[in-house]
């Protein structure tokens, strides 16, 4: 006689603890929300403090599970060790992490400048969050799991830029938030470590059974104009950009016993866009 595989249950995720950084933004908010529909206590981490509590309060009526909401700057490091403490206290242990946090910088006129140009103090900026960020939130809550024998998930949020070159074509005449954009460099270099630190500690923490993988989007559609939209859409296999709602599939499957033998892998969602 076979056991009987119960396959829909790999994705249940009841009763599991989940942080999820950056829980406030346009793709955290769908994040948050999808870990609790599956039936996660969820953790929503940022430094957009009221909004953490009331997209806590919505995910307990909602779905009918324990949720908080936790002021935290991501780059520094007692912030980060308060809010793990904090999560532990009011959980009592943590068994996902989505590490998905990103700075869109307050100067988007030295976010979006020319590399020639672009100046130190940006370029630190953003990795303090993108790189060092996740480092400091990976280092906080893998010692949790590894001191309380969890074999637990951790995913982090890269880019395709991450993967291959932005095309800088399509952002002739493409605007964002009122502004002419590109894909500045430190971004794609923050993203690229995120892939390296994501090998990194699967490897290392494997024997521990921890799994670390990067969950790795294409453009979302978020008011871009449409010369962008166009521009883009035209790169994608699936010709067009994606819907936030879209990268939710691949957390479930990543942050569940889905993927119980998937570790140190990117999963890219992105139309097909890296594929030629
Ligand atoms: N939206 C896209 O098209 C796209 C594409 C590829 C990758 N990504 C990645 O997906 C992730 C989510 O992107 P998004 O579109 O939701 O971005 P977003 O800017 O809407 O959200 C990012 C969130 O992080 C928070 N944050 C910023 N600095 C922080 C800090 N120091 N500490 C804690 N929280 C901080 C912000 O307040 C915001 O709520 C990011 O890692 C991003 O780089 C997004």
């Amino acid at each position: 006689m076979h056991n009987k595989v119960k396959y829909k249950s790999l994705f249940d995720l009841t009763g599991k603890n989940a942080i999820v950084t950056g829980g406030c933004g346009i793709l955290g908010e769908h994040f948050c929300k999808a870990l609790s529909e599956f039936g996660a206590n969820v953790a929503v981490i940022d430094i957009n403090e009221e909004k953490t509590s009331s997209l806590a309060e919505e995910l307990q009526k909602t779905y009918d599970v324990k949720s908080i909401g936790v002021y935290c700057d991501v780059s520094d490091p007692e912030s980060v060790k308060n809010m793990v403490a904090q999560v532990v206290d009011e959980f009592g242990g943590i068994d996902i992490l989505h590490n998905n946090a990103a700075s869109k910088s307050d100067d988007l006129d030295a976010f979006f400048a020319p590399f020639e140009e672009y100046s130190l103090d940006e370029w630190r900026k953003i990795m303090s969050v993108n790189i060092d960020g996740m480092f400091l939130v990976a280092q906080a809550v893998g010692k949790h799991m590894v001191d309380n024998s969890i074999q637990g998930s951790i995913i982090q949020t890269s880019s395709i830029y991450g993967l291959v070159a932005s095309d800088k074509r399509i952002y002739e005449g493409s605007f964002y938030l009122d502004k002419q954009i590109s894909n500045p460099a430190v971004y794609s270099a923050s993203k690229a470590s995120v892939v390296g630190l994501t090998r990194y500690l699967a490897s290392y923490w494997g024997d521990k059974g921890i799994r670390v993988n990067a969950l790795v989007p294409g453009g979302v559609e978020s008011g871009q104009n449409d010369i962008f939209k166009e521009k883009y859409s035209a790169r994608v296999p699936l010709g067009r950009m994606a819907q936030a709602q879209e990268m939710t599939g691949a957390l479930v499957y990543l942050a569940s016993d889905a993927s119980s033998y998937v570790t140190g892998q990117c999963l890219v969602i992105d139309g097909g866009l890296t594929v030629w």
